[in-house]
């Protein structure tokens, strides 16, 4: 096994609702997710991640709702699966005032809204985070999404990937290539607080959006957010390799996680960048406890709560297939749909049936657990980095908020004893601390060509 000695990159997992991967758990008796409305479950959060010194913290979200499995919103209703869901972005604001480092990873679906909006959001985003803010770039998998905002249904998966392309092209042009540098002077003695030949009007007219203004925020600092992204079958990495900076996968295991992460490598490689331009989170749930025997307590006890067909019916909607059809040994007809791709390919290739995907959605969600000593854990997530090449992890939540307080309180010191984790924050904004390179976009990637060309000469 090779040491690479990289340091561990962290990310919470969550999102805006009640039950998010780990269903079920919201009826354990500790659990506090049913306060996801309210302001002080959001900022304790904040606070108890950037005391573990985690890098960011990732908000999932969704449009539409699960109406796969049995055809219907029953049980995505009675376990609440990631319904009711509120905006993600909305809270950053109230968690940033309360840290200095944390980073945000949120996700927008850019298929229903216009980029120019959306351009303005991040911007003031990034502002009000001082250069904290990420976004996770995604398209939509649902019916239920396209059939809510009029439209009688989604356009085809890959059709998805090259309507994104085009839309991360005007977002450059709006980021980067609007308003120069030097373009705001704030000068009240001249009365100038923008050069006029600095700003400039974006004019974009392609296959599917025509923009004709002006950026409408200011340069912020990292400009363009740092940009994440989660698809995994070959159209979805290459929209990857041209413009993301993180990538989330969940592999069901550590052989199909390698694959994924050289297959990723070598595409970023075809498109102009380094192998090491993208850093790779992997999905992992952790119960973590003083002991073996505390750590398993524990998980039992979760078990009691959770709910393995919560579990199948969010997987239904994420493969575009009805399991409740099917006889619990019966084989699956894995025919290409068109929900999330990766999903369904990983799921036919293991021949998944409806008994064993409930065996494994025994904490209620896709993610194994790892369960045992901070030891244990740590050695799991270093033996993740080194068979499989991932530089670190999106950490579901499990029972909260005890889930982030064990792994803060147990794991971290035991990564940072062994080194594999930072003992302070570096400076600067998410993009300089995940990189090093400076807050804005590195010129080898795409988005850095819609500079004004002196700039991007620079
Ligand atoms: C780990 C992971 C997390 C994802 N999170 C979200 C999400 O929060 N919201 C969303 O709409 N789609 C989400 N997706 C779906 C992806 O953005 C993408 O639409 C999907 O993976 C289809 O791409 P693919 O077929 O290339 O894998 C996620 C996918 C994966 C694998």
């Amino acid at each position: 096994m090779a040491n690479t000695n990289k340091p561990i990159l962290l990310n919470a997992f969550n999102m805006n609702c009640v039950g998010h991967i780990n269903h079920g758990l919201w009826t354990h008796p500790r659990d506090r997710s049913t306060d996801y409305r309210l302001l002080p479950y959001w900022t304790n959060l904040a606070r108890t991640l950037e005391r573990g010194l985690f890098d960011g913290l990732f908000l999932a979200d969704i449009v539409g709702v699960y109406d796969v499995y049995q055809h219907n919103v029953d049980v995505t209703l009675r376990e609440s699966i990631q319904l009711p869901v509120n905006d993600p972005t909305l809270l950053v604001s109230a968690m940033a005032a309360v840290t200095e480092h944390l980073g945000f990873g949120v996700t927008v679906n850019l298929t229903y809204e216009q980029p120019y909006l959306l351009a303005r959001r991040f911007s003031t985003l990034d502002h009000l985070t001082q250069g904290r803010i990420g976004w996770n770039i995604v398209t939509g998998y649902l019916d239920s999404a396209a059939r809510a905002m009029g439209l009688t249904e989604q356009l085809p998966h890959d059709e998805r990937y090259d309507r994104a392309d085009e839309y991360l092209d005007v977002l450059y042009k709006l980021w980067e290539g609007s308003w120069e540098p030097d373009a705001v002077r704030r000068d009240k003695a001249a009365r100038v607080f923008a050069d006029p030949a600095k700003v400039h009007r974006v004019q974009h007219a392609g296959r599917y959006y025509n923009v004709d203004g002006y950026h409408l925020a200011e340069p912020s600092p990292q400009r363009t957010p740092v940009l994440f992204q989660a698809g995994s079958s070959g159209r979805g990495q290459r929209f990857a390799a041209r413009h993301a900076e993180c990538v989330f996968i969940s592999p069901p295991n550590r052989q199909v996680g390698r694959e994924t992460v050289r297959t990723l490598r070598e595409e970023l490689v075809r498109a102009g960048r380094r192998p090491d331009d993208v850093k790779v989170f992997v999905g992992a749930a952790v119960v973590p406890g003083a002991t073996e025997a505390q750590a398993r307590e524990k998980y039992a006890d979760y078990l009691h709560y959770a709910s393995r067909e919560a579990g199948l019916a969010h997987f239904a909607a994420s493969t575009g297939i009805d399991y409740a059809q099917y006889d619990l040994d019966a084989p699956v007809d894995y025919a290409p749909g068109n929900a999330i791709e990766s999903a369904t390919r990983t799921a036919k290739q293991h021949g998944w049936t409806r008994r064993r995907l409930l065996e494994m959605f025994e904490l209620g969600g896709r993610y194994p657990a790892i369960v045992g000593t901070a030891a244990h854990v740590a050695d799991e997530l270093q033996a993740w980095v080194d068979e499989a090449g991932v530089d670190g992890f999106n950490l579901s939540r499990t029972v909260v908020p005890e889930s982030y307080e064990d792994f803060v309180d147990l794991v971290v010191p035991e990564l940072q004893n062994r080194g594999l984790y930072k003992t302070a924050y570096a400076p600067g904004s998410l993009r300089q601390k995940l990189f090093g390179e400076g807050d804005t976009l590195p010129l080898r990637h795409a988005g850095a060509s819609f500079r004004q060309r002196a700039e991007a000469i620079a």
